[in-house]
């Protein structure tokens, strides 16, 4: 048995409920990116977004999946510029001309829904605007993959394909992983692969697809505080994370922006 087979005999199946409760706490988690969306701009701290979050969460009688989650203690990752993921939200104003991504995860009735997206501050330059389109549309060619009959690596392929065509290297330090009822479990969601590889999607497997792409070297490092990573030749990096469920005929989306703000520039 090889490892692809053990994986796949660990991904659980849901049913109706389960799609259910994952179009909740999906909703939850885009709202969330959707109200963030004016205050994201020069001069605000990515703490007073956590804060924000935070609020909105409780609010809505849910709470942050991060809090606690292995140590962290914050309710959204706040990765700026060359960071590739898990950036800690800080008081550091962010500036004209950042890219950030902001990260979320929610727990709704015993349900996780997990999205990140980025966000231009202010007016970033075209490369990395570029950057940022370039992965929203590799997020979107593995959803696109995503469908029963097809194969896990088929969704990596198709990232990977999209972004090296287009010069950008896609991270292999981290990949999107099944959800449901709890934060991270099996499959592991690689974003690069081969076509025909990896476990076969069925119906009711639900994961997330996390594409990290950068401009320079696909390699990261971890920093001191023990979650930050970066990309070790300092290049831009960007990514977008949705959440979904296999359907008979393809995928439902369960993070999809409620208000219609799924990419930049959001307006103003
Ligand atoms: N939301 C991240 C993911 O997409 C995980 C964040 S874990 C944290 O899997 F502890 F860093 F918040
Ligand atoms: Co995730
Ligand atoms: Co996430």
């Amino acid at each position: 048995m090889d490892t692809a087979d053990l994986d796949e005999r660990e991904i659980v199946l849901h049913d109706a409920a389960g799609f259910a409760g994952m179009r909740k706490a999906g909703r939850l988690a885009a709202e969330v990116l959707d109200m963030l969306v004016p205050h994201v701009r020069p001069g605000v701290t990515t703490l007073a977004l956590d804060r924000l979050a935070y609020d909105h969460v409780l609010a809505a009688g849910a709470v942050p999946a991060t809090i606690f989650y292995r140590g962290y203690s914050h309710s959204l990752c706040t990765s700026v510029n060359h960071v590739i993921c898990h950036g800690i939200p800080s008081d550091k104003p962010l500036k004209d001309g950042d890219i950030v991504n902001i990260d979320v995860t929610v727990i709704v009735d015993g349900w996780h829904g997990d999205t990140s997206r980025m966000f231009h501050v202010g007016s970033p330059p075209l490369k990395a605007r570029r950057l940022v389109d370039l992965t929203f549309e590799c997020l979107w060619k593995g959803i696109e993959a995503a469908r029963p009959g097809n194969h896990l690596g088929d969704i990596g392929h198709a990232i990977q394909t999209h972004a090296e065509r287009n010069r950008c290297s896609v991270v292999r330090d981290f990949c999107g992983h099944g959800l449901g009822r709890r934060f991270h479990m099996a499959p592991n969601v690689v974003h690069a692969g081969r076509p025909g590889t990896g476990p076969l999607l069925r119906p009711g497997m639900f994961f997330t697809i996390e594409p990290m792409l950068n401009l320079g070297r696909p390699d990261a490092k971890i920093l001191d505080d023990g979650w930050t990573a970066v990309t070790r030749d300092r290049s831009l990096s960007a990514q977008f994370e949705h959440s979904i469920g296999i359907t008979e005929t393809g995928c439902e989306v369960f993070t999809l922006s409620p208000a219609g703000l799924d990419r930049p520039p959001y307006p103003s």
